[in-house]
């Protein structure tokens, strides 16, 4: 199928548009239960990432399954090619300059390590957005868990699905334990420790 297509260099490199920007880029990887987190924190951490004039960009579950990834569900999968693709998606944002953020559940470790893969070392980030499954299923802010304890949806991460903690992420926030505004604040201090933002 990548017969008779060529790769064109750009004019602009991503080292041009890290200059430009004043900072360098990356993939803030958000993994999680549902419920966990995920999208509050890359929120909060967006917010502050733009109030200090870092380019950054939130690429969120619910919201991707409604346009690019429209059609896939939930089996293994369909969630291995979600998360693919965001991989594929989250490569050109950090070949843009930008700092992505991501919150998919992403459930499965070897998916993640297949998009770890795909960038420098310093360019990817895992968070495990870490919470008690009891307290994600309380919160239910979507009712899902209610839903799916009822049998009304199949393979419901944390209940029919599996949830592989990642084994190595490069940072764990527990959102149980923690204010959202804590939890952003470890994030934006890993940035400035790591030298990614000033
Ligand atoms: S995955 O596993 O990474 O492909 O999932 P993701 O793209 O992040 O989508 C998760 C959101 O979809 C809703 N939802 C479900 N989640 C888990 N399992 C099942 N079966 C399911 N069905 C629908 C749910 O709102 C998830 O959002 P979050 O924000 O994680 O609660």
């Amino acid at each position: 199928m990548t017969s008779n297509l060529t790769w064109h260099k750009t004019a602009v490199s991503k080292e041009d548009r890290v200059r430009l920007n004043g900072h360098r880029s990356a993939v803030l990887w958000l993994t999680g239960l549902s419920g966990s987190g995920k999208s509050t924190l890359a929120n909060a951490i967006d917010l502050k990432l733009h109030e200090s004039l870092v380019r950054s960009y939130v690429l969120d579950g619910d919201n991707i399954r409604h346009g690019l990834n429209k059609g896939l569900g939930f089996s293994e999968e369909d969630r291995k090619e979600n998360i693919r693709r965001i991989g594929e998606v989250a490569k050109l944002f950090v070949d843009s300059g930008q700092i992505v953020l991501t919150a998919f559940i992403s459930p499965f470790q070897e998916d993640r390590n297949r998009v770890r893969a795909l960038f420098r070392k310093d360019e990817f980030i895992e968070v495990y957005v870490k919470c008690a499954l009891d307290v994600c299923e309380t919160r239910d802010p979507k009712g899902l868990y209610k839903k799916a304890r009822n049998g009304e949806i199949p393979d419901f991460t944390g209940i029919s699905s599996p949830y592989e903690a990642p084994a190595e992420p490069e940072l764990t926030i527990e959102t149980d334990r923690l204010s959202i505004d804590e939890a952003s604040d470890i994030v934006m201090q890993y940035l400035k420790t790591e030298g990614i933002i000033a």
